[in-house]
């Protein structure tokens, strides 16, 4: 039960296959932006261990991530680059409420929505990508991600009561399935 308001359509993964070099380079980026992304939360509401202490595992695993997602570009003979920000993640920052308590749910809701479209991506490239060495690759990383997925939204229960953060979950679903529509010029894991 992942809450996405859309399903990634059948042929994705034969249009970004022949870009799988520069895929695996946004998806070191988006690895390196969910470590953050937990890291930045625990400094915002460090005064909650019940909170922090799960997210510092997220943390550890999203490192663990980008490191080894880093180590196959390398053994592709790539190089991790820069590249400019996906309007995917810019886009959904926006949704983000700026007034306590709404801000911390819809932090948590909002990864919660990357981590499930990450898993449902992944879930294709292991079950469709031609290169069977980095489709099993792709299934090692499906079990935290969904779990990831499952620990926002539980976090964000310290906070709110659980109708109003499924409500709002609602909304942000549907927001993040028309931005996900919406693509990216250059091919990326959530576009
Ligand atoms: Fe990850
Ligand atoms: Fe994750």
């Amino acid at each position: 039960m992942l809450s996405l308001k859309s399903e990634t359509p059948p042929d994705w993964v034969a249009r970004i296959e022949p870009h799988m070099d520069e895929v695996l380079v946004d998806h070191a980026h988006c690895e390196k932006k969910a470590a953050g992304t937990a890291m930045n939360m625990i400094f915002s509401y460090v005064e909650h261990p019940q909170f922090v202490v799960p997210l510092t595992e997220v943390v550890e695993e999203e490192l663990l991530h980008f490191r080894q997602v880093i180590e196959l570009i390398t053994a592709r003979g790539g190089k991790l680059v820069g590249q400019p920000q996906s309007s995917y993640g810019r886009r959904l920052g926006a949704l983000i409420r700026t007034a306590e308590p709404h801000k911390v749910v819809d932090r948590c809701c909002v990864a919660a929505l990357i981590e499930a479209r990450s898993c449902e991506r992944f879930t294709l490239l292991r079950d469709h990508l031609g290169d069977r060495h980095l489709a099993d690759f792709y299934g090692t990383l499906l079990e935290s991600e969904a779990r990831h997925h499952a620990l926002y939204l539980r976090l964000a229960e310290h906070f709110a009561d659980k109708g109003d953060i499924w409500s709002r979950l609602e909304h942000l679903a549907g927001e993040e399935a028309a931005i996900v529509a919406d693509g990216d010029p250059i091919p990326r894991l959530h576009a």
